[in-house]
């Protein structure tokens, strides 16, 4: 009996009985900014609940609580929010860039992977991994990547990009970016309030690319340009815009039934629902939601609402799942006026400060990530010469 032969058959049988597909259940990392708990719903960062989050604080504070495992004081908050704006301008050589790539054809999430891998280049810093040197990358990217995403929407629409204000916060100043206007103070709340929302989930699709790349000493720049292709799928991020693309194919709220009753009879995932980890309402859905029938109030019209719920009662009936976040953020971006395939660079704004946090906790406790394949192709094959085959 050849034993080689049956170790590595062996070797990989094991393998497979630890694999699960898609990894599902599976511990990949020790990590201590976020969890999900995904039988009571419950989101946490660094201990804290996202509804207090939500409810009492502002994006920059959970950037730094994501950066720095507590909450900052009134001292400190206003020291990371100068130093955001120090650094808000991206390198006039980037956006000098994005002004000759193919910018009315190009999907916007393309856009901003090129631009953030392009910001390495002129980032003489960009390869200090050490503490302090990738806390500042992680501030540079953090302040430049709205500005990135604003100046793409002004540029694409023939319009010059406009200057962020350096007083304002993340969240407005990207509504003021977009527009050349200062958004209403309940909008840039409840948008501040979205990128609360959105800003870690644990060990996520990007998350997890971006400690993969990490993991290799690589700069924080080409683990995030990772991040932010991972987030572009439409499984992932990218599930936002599908979202509103299937709201506006529906047309009407009583459309909504024979939509979705024929799309599961074609075996169509309906986008916006299900999770790999909550098995109950995700809890970023439930503020999205409010935000969403909040907004056709003030507008007069409660279509994209109502549609959204229409949507959800069905999937519920006929698939027991709920939605995500992607569903209920895509009406209510819609309803701000936002273009569709901005949403998922949105995203990006928000969870930079996830992917950063989660790169400079691997940076400080690094091993290489690298696990195994189950091998399933054959063994012992004779190599056939060319001219044989
Ligand atoms: N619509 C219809 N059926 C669904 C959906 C859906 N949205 N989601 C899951 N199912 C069904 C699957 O068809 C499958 O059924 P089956 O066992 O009869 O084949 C079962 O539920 C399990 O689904 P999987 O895709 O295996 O679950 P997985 O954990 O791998 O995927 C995912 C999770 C990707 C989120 C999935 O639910 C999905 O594709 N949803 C739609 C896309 C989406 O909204 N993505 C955003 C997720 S949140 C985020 O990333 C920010």
């Amino acid at each position: 009996m050849d034993t080689a032969k049956t170790d590595s058959a062996g070797e990989s049988a094991k393998l497979a009985a630890k694999s699960p597909a898609g990894l599902e259940g599976i511990v990949a990392a020790s990590s201590r900014i976020g969890d999900v708990d995904g039988v009571n719903g419950i989101l946490i960062y660094q201990g804290y609940n996202i509804h207090d989050l939500a409810e009492h604080s502002t994006f920059e504070e959970v950037v730094y609580l994501l950066w720095h495992e507590r909450l900052p004081t009134q001292e400190e908050l206003d020291e990371l929010k100068k130093q955001l704006a120090r650094h808000q301008n991206p390198p006039a050589n980037v956006i000098e860039m994005m002004r000759h790539l193919p910018l009315k054809d190009a999907a916007p999430m393309d856009v901003v992977r090129t631009a953030v891998s392009a910001l390495a280049l002129y980032d003489k810093d960009c390869c200090d991994t050490t503490p302090e040197g990738a806390l500042r990358t992680a501030t540079k990217l953090t302040a430049q990547l709205p500005v990135l995403v604003a100046a793409l929407e002004r540029l694409r629409n023939d319009q010059e990009p406009v200057a962020p204000k350096p007083e304002l916060g993340i969240a407005a100043n990207f509504l003021y970016m977009l527009r050349g206007e200062m958004p209403q103070e309940r909008e840039a709340r409840m948008f501040d309030v979205a990128l609360i929302l959105h800003a870690d989930h644990e060990l996520n699709a990007s998350t997890f690319t971006s400690r993969v790349v990490a993991a290799t000493l690589a700069d924080m720049y080409g683990a995030v340009t990772a991040a932010i292709a991972a987030l572009a799928g439409p499984l992932h991020g990218g599930a936002n815009t599908e979202v509103m693309k299937m709201l506006l194919e529906i047309e009407s709220v009583d459309q909504v039934e024979p939509f979705i009753t024929k799309a599961l009879a074609d075996k169509r995932k309906i986008m916006g629902f299900g999770h790999r980890v909550y098995k109950t309402e995700d809890p970023r859905a439930t503020w999205l939601r409010k935000f969403s029938e909040e907004l056709g109030k003030a507008k007069g019209d409660a279509k994209w609402y109502e549609m959204s719920r229409k949507v959800e009662e069905v999937i519920m009936r006929e698939k027991k799942l709920y939605p995500n976040v992607d569903f209920y953020s895509a009406s209510t971006y819609y309803q701000m006026g936002l273009a569709l395939d901005l949403y998922t660079p949105i995203f990006a704004i928000s969870r930079i400060s996830g992917w950063t946090g989660h790169i400079l906790e691997q940076y400080a406790n690094n091993r290489l990530i690298r696990p195994r394949a189950e091998y399933t192709g054959p063994r012992d094959v004779p190599y056939t010469p060319i001219g044989e085959r």
